[in-house]
């Protein structure tokens, strides 16, 4: 083992996995002196997440990636058919139309953000994450494994090992300024950190085949991301396995858990192919498995998200099972919320208190989606149970419960209706547009203006409820400047804060200006209403900001709301200035 000389940097990103990627091209966007390392020698190598939502297609839009994950992705329109059926050649048991591409909440989901949702592996995605985080000048730094890492009040000590080297192994220290462990499920940096979690591990375990198989036949007339295989005499809870789309219509996972204490499953490429064939249920479908692997469902929450000068963002904060898609959405998310705040103090324009509001805001956000994912997951239990499926049934036992569900009379009738509200539950999971969307925040980076947070109106997880109080994500409006349709979200972000006025307001540009100077920021502001910068032809604008036309809210670089006016006041320049100072903890 050889030493090499010191790596000096004032971001350390562990991890190249989706959090790491994002940070990596957040910071190089923002100019921020970052060096990312992952001991392994490329990026994910199989599916393995892969529903992407609004939120975090919104951030990809703020990064100018938005068309090239698109470009790579199976779009929201392929995504909607959630199938049960006890093979794909039986006949269907029940069907759901999800992610928001059904009618009744197609609506729903276009009104709510300018972005649509995707199905994209992880294997596809994290390519086009690191050519465009390269491609903003991002250093990332394949095979290099940290080993350890310590802090002290100046900054933080790494230790990482080349594991391409050949036999001689080279070390080499890094010293950085903050680190973010964005190194996932085993991270290193939580351990080595002594980071502090709530909940518990191996609440299950899963083994995912990733296989070629052309099923169009059976998949294109519903096409869909999930199709649940249920035979009877099998795993009684979510079935026999679940066929996700990697490439519509010949590339899938099959997903099927298993009891670890009856050992591990038969991975064999026999043994997979006849799982397989049988929840096919055609033999004349050729099958090629290209990888197999296991996990485990994990329902834990880091409870502080920081120690000092070291972050945890993504899997290495939050484990969950894949229920309601959130991994990788929450891991680019958390990234969204910290990359400006560090960027900001490291260019000496916040104060360090700032920081903190990380813990404060993406915390309470983890700890909702462990819950969410794992409730999703115990939610699926009525199914089996509306089929009649229970443990410990044999094949004939639970074939005959099924086939009460098709009988005539009251019993049947009944079994029909709980079955239809069983499925009716698995909205929560495939449709739960207020859980992606509507996370909400509460720290020092966030003005509280007093008024009370909006009474939701309709369920708020599976209903977004737009909304500028002070904390809120930016409600989605399109706007419009020389004729091009514009989104209220795409007015502000790219690392800015924004100032959004209306008629009336327009001294609030001026102060926007003022506020810049004085702080040292750039901070842009639009009017929008007839005459202004943008036109709110629709009046959806002015239906959604909860403001008078000449009000402001100030829109923190995430699309947070960070404050808000709801009238123009004596000192503008003064009250938007202070407000600022306040968001960024300025004690000059
Ligand atoms: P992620 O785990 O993706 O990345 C971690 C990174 O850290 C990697 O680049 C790794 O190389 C690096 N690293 C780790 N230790 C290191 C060290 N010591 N030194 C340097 N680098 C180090 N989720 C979901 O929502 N739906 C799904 O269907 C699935 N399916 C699924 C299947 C399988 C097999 C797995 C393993 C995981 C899933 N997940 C999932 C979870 C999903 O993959 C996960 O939520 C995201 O990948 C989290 O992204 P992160 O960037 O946080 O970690």
């Amino acid at each position: 083992m050889t030493m090499t000389s010191a790596v000096h940097t004032d971001v350390l990103i562990v991890g190249a996995g989706p959090a790491g990627l994002t940070m990596a091209a957040l910071l190089a966007t923002y100019g921020v002196d970052a060096v990312t390392v992952t001991k392994y020698a490329s990026t994910a190598h199989s599916p393995r997440a892969h529903i992407t939502n609004q939120r975090t297609m919104e951030v990809f839009r703020d990064l100018d990636l938005e068309d090239d994950v698109r470009a790579a992705a199976t779009p929201n329109e392929l995504m909607g058919n959630n199938v049960w059926a006890t093979s794909f050649a039986d006949e269907e048991i029940a069907r759901l139309l999800t992610w928001g591409s059904g009618p009744e909440r197609r609506m729903d989901y276009e009104l709510a953000s300018p972005t649509s949702m995707c199905n994209i592996p992880q294997h596809i995605l994290e390519p086009v994450l690191r050519e465009g985080a390269e491609a903003r000048g991002a250093d990332l730094r394949f095979s290099t494994e940290l080993i350890s890492v310590s802090q002290d009040t100046d900054g933080v000590t790494a230790v990482v090992r080349q594991r391409d080297s050949g036999t001689e192994q080279t070390k080499q220290t890094i010293r950085a300024r903050y680190v973010v462990g964005a190194d996932g499920g085993r991270s290193t940096v939580a351990e080595q950190l002594d980071f502090a979690f709530d909940g518990e591990s191996g609440l299950g375990a899963a083994a995912n085949v990733w296989l070629e198989a052309d099923l169009t036949k059976y998949a294109a007339y519903r096409p869909g991301t999930l199709y649940w295989m249920c035979q009877p005499g099998n795993d009684y809870w979510v079935g026999s396995g679940t066929w996700i789309c990697v490439k519509p219509w010949t590339e899938w996972v099959l997903l099927f858990m298993y009891d670890p204490a009856e050992g591990e499953p038969d991975l064999s490429e026999e043994a997979v192919i006849a799982r397989a064939r049988a929840t096919i249920g055609d033999p004349d479908i050729d099958l090629k498995i290209k990888a197999t692997s296991l996990w485990q469902i994990n329902h834990l929450i880091a409870q502080k998200y920081q120690i000092g000068r070291v972050f945890l963002a993504g899997d290495a904060a939050h484990r969950h099972p894949p229920a309601n898609g959130l991994g990788t959405n929450t891991s680019i998310q958390d990234s969204f919320n910290l990359a400006w705040k560090l960027a900001l103090v490291l260019q000496g324009k916040a104060g360090e208190e700032l920081l903190a509001t990380y813990t404060d805001e993406r915390q309470p956000v983890g700890r909702g989606v462990v819950d969410r994912a794992m409730q999703s997951v115990g939610d699926m239990r009525p199914i089996s149970k509306a089929l009649g499926f229970e443990p410990g049934q044999t094949a004939e036992e639970g074939q005959s419960a099924l086939d009460g569900l098709r009988a005539p009379g009251p019993v049947g009738e009944r079994r029909r209706r709980e079955l239809a509200e069983a499925v009716a539950l698995q909205n929560y999971q495939f449709n739960a547009l207020g859980v992606e969307l509507g996370q909400r925040y509460e720290s020092s980076a966030v003005i509280d203006d007093g008024s009370p947070w909006p009474k939701p109106t309709r369920d708020p997880e599976l209903y977004d409820h737009p909304t500028t109080h002070p904390g809120a994500r930016l409600p989605h409006a399109w706007v419009e400047h020389e004729r091009v349709a514009t989104s209220t979200l795409d007015l502000g972000g790219r690392g800015e804060f924004t100032v959004l006025t209306g008629i009336g307001g327009e001294p609030w540009a001026d102060a926007a200006q003022k506020a810049a100077a004085a702080l040292g920021i750039p901070v842009t502001s639009h009017v929008i209403g007839a005459g202004g910068d943008h036109a709110d032809v629709l009046g959806r604008w002015a239906a959604l900001r909860e403001i008078g036309d000449s009000g402001a809210l100030l829109v923190r670089p995430d699309h947070h709301v960070a404050w808000r006016a709801h009238h123009l006041t004596n000192d503008p320049s003064g009250d938007l200035e202070l407000a600022l100072r306040r968001v960024l903890a300025r004690t000059d």
